[in-house]
Parts: structure tokens; C-alpha cells; sequence
């Protein structure tokens, strides 16, 4: 062993990989592009620099040596099954996960869940400090790696870490529940730069801060800062004018049965985006009558996301249930109310569907930011379709001109969908106006390049 371990200046650390490997039968690995808005934010930020990724390939018990692929050093980070278990699916997704989400499902509380996360955590803190150059710049990101910036800090004082929340960070009432919630915090304040969607998220960090610490994040070395994550708007801007994707969502129109009106959810099946409460306030409208089957579709793409999680199972059935039922109830041997589709869909598939919309439904009932609603908005040049955006999303922060939504309120939700499908189309494109400046004038580079600026600008390691 040994040898030269080459060193960079710029270094990602994300519970995931910017690509996810299978094993085909014939024991090849095969790469392949993953699932999740992260990789599609940070994708055009490390591109065009010399940089590293530290990440998981998304398969238990495999180890792969680093390699390059489309100019960036690839790191990958072995976890065994059990810690798959017990680290991914256990304390990132079932602890910390609905505990940041207003405890929309209960998180559990396992004392092995713990100890699996501090592992794996540490396991990522060491793969970085190896390849990390002195006084690079590290990027730490979101609640499956909170422990990395202390643990790193301590074997390299010299490099600059910044970390970035995804996620929202619940208010102290709820994360006071956390049994780890002080070594969680110590964990963060490892960082230079700590970074949250909402100005409320950062509030409840500081908060927590102080209650579990009894000091600032300021006096301990620890600049906090909201910035909301954005998405490449051009790149859908241009999908959006393609022909082959415009050709493409009139086929989808005509596949429907050409509908009148389509409305357009999709989401990862997560109990935090709504589903059900966006199926009933639809099927309470076709079982009223006040929309027809045939005249108005709703069509729902719902990846599969943590499949082996008890919510998400459990998700999935309720979901299924609902649509099964709606559908049986309501269609006619030529049109169903509910295009159902638990698949993951590739970008210009997306865009096609966006295209296709005339309602774009986002009723998460807790969202850090909710990506999908910003890639509408880039993709409808054509200053068309309407968002309804839950206003528990980051998205809402700045997407103000959209058809703002409570989705507990299942009758608010009702009239908001009423409106959204007869809204004139002059008040549809000066909305889309609007929303398109904004998600323009802050797109992904500007969120990247605003956070690593306040990283570089905070003060140096005494
Ligand atoms: C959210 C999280 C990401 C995560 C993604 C997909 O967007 O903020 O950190 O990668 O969901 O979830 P998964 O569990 O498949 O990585």
C-alpha cells in the first residue's frame, strides 16, 4: 500500500455520488446518472474546475477503487449492508429525515442507527482529508454528513469547510427531541460556513445553537447564511423549445385522449410532498362533479425513493389505494381520472410533461426547497401553465406570483386547483412572466457562486 494519493483544491462530500453504479449479470459494473436534485444542482458548478467527489455508489458491500469521469475525480465510499440499514435507510431517512420535515412521520430513535451514522460519518471526513490539498475547499452537503466538518476540522485545520443544509432545520421545539442533538450541532460548527435555504432555517439553527452551547455560531468561528439552491434554468429554458420535446407533449396530449385541461404532480414518493392530499382534493372534485373525467386528467409521476423505508412502503399503499379507488370509481372505457406512473422519467421526458401541463401541482406539506418547481417555471417560455406551490416549500420564498397553497386546507386546495384551470391566459403569462425572472435572475451558479464567495470571505482559522 502507499503511494502517492493525489490531492485537490476543490473537494464535494455528498452522501451520494454524481453517478450510481449497478452490476449487470455478467458482474460489470455499469454507471449511471443519480436520482436527486443535488446532483443536478452541483453538476454545472464542479464541472470545469480540477475537482473531487466524495460519495456513496449506492450499492452495499462493493468497493470500487477513485476514477475520472467528465473531468471530475470520483471517490467513492464503501458502506456494508448493515450500514445501509442503519446509517442510510435508519438514521439519515427515518430519524433525521422526518424529524426535519415537522415530524410528518414519526422519527425513530435507535442508539445502533447513531453509531452506524457516527461510522460512516467518519469514514467520509478521512476519504477527504487524504485527498484534500492544503487549504482546499471542502463542500460538505446536507443531513446525512453533519458530523463531517467536526471531524474533519480535526485532522485538517488548514482546509476551509463549508457545509449546505438541503433539507430545512426544524425549530428547536421539535429538534430538541434529537437525544444526539448536541453532538449534531458540534458537528456543523466544525464548519467555516453553514449554509440554509430559508432565512427561518437559518433563525432555528442559531437558536439551537445557543440553547445547546449557550454562544453564537459567530463566536465560535461559524458564519451562518440562507441561500436558496436554484437549478440550471437555461438548460430547461432550451429543452422547453426543442422541437422534438414540444412534438413529444402534444404526443402526450393526444396519448391521454386530448384532454382539456391536464394537471401535472411529480415528486419522489415521499410522504413530505403531499400526494395524498393533492389525490383527494382531485377525486373530491370528480366525485362533486365539478370536474369531468375525460375533460380533466391528473397525471402523477411518483419515483420510487427508499423503498425499504416503513413510511415510504407504507406511502406507497396509501397512494396506490387512493388511485386504484379514484380510478375504478370514475373512468370510463376511454379515460381514466388519474394517469398514475411510479417510474422515474429522464430530462426531456420531464420536460415534454411540463410542456404538457396546464396545472403544475406542488402541495409538499414541508420541502426544503422543491426543485421541480423552478424547473417548471424555466421550461414554459411559452408563458403558459399554471403553479400551485404549497407555501411550505423554500420555492415559496420567491416564487410569490405563483397560486400559493396550504395543502391541510383540503377545500383552499379544491378552489385553488378551481381557479388555477380557468385562470384567463392573460394572467397566466404575465404570472409566468414573473416567476421566470426570478428563477432567472438566481439561478444555480448564482446559488454556488454566492455560497463558495462567503466561504472564501470567512475569516481565516485562528
Ligand atoms: C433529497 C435530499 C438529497 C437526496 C435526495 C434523494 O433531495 O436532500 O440529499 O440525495 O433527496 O434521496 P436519496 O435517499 O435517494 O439519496
Amino acid at each position: 500500500m502507499g503511494g502517492v494519493v493525489a490531492t485537490f483544491d476543490f473537494i464535494v462530500v455528498a452522501n451520494r455520488l454524481p453517478a450510481d453504479c449497478t452490476i449487470a449479470e455478467d458482474g460489470i459494473a455499469h454507471w449511471s446518472r443519480s436520482p436527486g436534485g443535488l446532483v443536478a444542482a452541483l453538476e454545472p458548478v464542479i464541472h470545469g474546475r480540477s475537482g473531487a467527489w466524495v460519495g456513496w455508489a449506492g450499492l452495499a458491500d462493493t468497493p470500487f477503487e477513485p476514477f475520472d469521469a467528465d473531468g471530475v475525480h470520483l471517490v467513492p465510499v464503501t458502506l456494508s449492508a448493515l450500514e445501509v440499514e442503519r446509517y442510510y435507510e435508519g438514521f439519515a431517512n427515518d430519524t433525521l429525515w422526518p424529524l426535519y420535515h415537522d415530524v410528518i412521520a414519526a422519527p425513530g430513535y435507535h442508539r445502533e442507527w447513531w453509531e452506524s451514522y457516527t461510522r460512516v460519518n467518519q469514514r467520509f471526513a478521512d476519504a477527504t482529508a487524504r485527498i484534500a490539498a492544503p487549504g482546499a475547499i471542502v463542500w460538505v452537503h446536507d443531513y446525512q454528513l453533519q458530523l463531517v466538518p467536526r471531524m474533519l476540522r480535526e485532522q485538517r485545520p488548514d482546509v476551509k469547510i463549508g457545509f449546505f443544509n438541503h433539507i430545512p432545520f426544524p425549530p428547536y421545539g421539535i429538534f430538541s427531541q434529537l437525544p444526539w442533538r448536541r453532538q449534531i450541532i458540534e458537528g456543523l460548527l466544525g464548519s467555516d460556513l453553514v449554509g440554509f435555504q430559508r432565512a427561518a432555517d437559518a433563525a432555528n439553527f442559531s437558536r439551537a445553537v445557543r440553547r445547546l452551547t449557550g454562544t453564537t455560531p459567530d463566536a465560535v468561528g461559524t458564519k451562518v447564511l440562507h441561500v436558496p439552491i436554484s437549478i440550471d434554468a437555461t438548460i430547461y429554458d432550451e429543452l422547453g423549445k426543442r422541437e422534438h420535446v414540444r412534438e413529444r407533449a402534444r404526443d402526450i396530449r393526444a396519448s391521454l385522449g386530448n384532454p382539456r385541461k391536464i394537471l401535472f404532480g411529480v415528486d419522489r414518493l415521499d410522504y413530505t410532498k403531499g400526494i395524498r392530499h393533492r389525490i383527494k382534493a382531485f377525486g373530491e372534485l370528480i366525485e362533486s362533479g365539478q370536474l369531468e373525467v375525460g375533460d380533466v386528467v391528473l397525471v402523477q409521476v411518483a419515483s420510487p425513493s427508499r423503498e425499504r423505508v416503513g413510511p415510504y412502503q407504507e406511502l406507497r399503499d396509501q397512494v396506490e389505494l387512493m388511485v386504484g379507488r379514484l380510478n375504478g370509481d370514475h373512468s370510463t372505457l376511454a379515460h381514466a381520472p388519474v394517469a398514475y406512473y411510479h417510474q422515474t422519467f429522464d430530462r426531456d421526458e420531464m420536460a415534454a410533461l411540463y410542456l404538457a401541463a396546464d396545472v403544475m401541482l406542488v402541495t409538499a406539506l414541508r420541502d426544503g426547497m422543491n426543485l421541480v418547481a423552478k424547473e417548471f417555471v424555466a421550461t414554459r417560455s411559452d408563458l403558459d401553465g399554471v403553479l400551485v406551490l404549497s407555501e411550505f416549500t423554500g420555492a415559496s420564498d420567491e416564487l410569490r406570483r405563483a397560486v400559493l397553497v396550504n395543502p391541510h386546507d383540503i377545500d383552499g386546495l379544491k378552489a385553488a386547483i378551481l381557479s388555477s384551470l380557468e385562470m384567463d391566459p392573460a394572467e397566466r403569462a404575465s404570472r409566468m412572466k414573473s416567476l421566470r425572472k426570478k428563477v432567472f435572475s438566481h439561478d444555480v451558479a448564482a446559488w454556488s457562486a454566492k455560497f463558495l464567495h462567503e466561504l472564501a470571505h470567512t475569516k481565516e482559522n485562528p
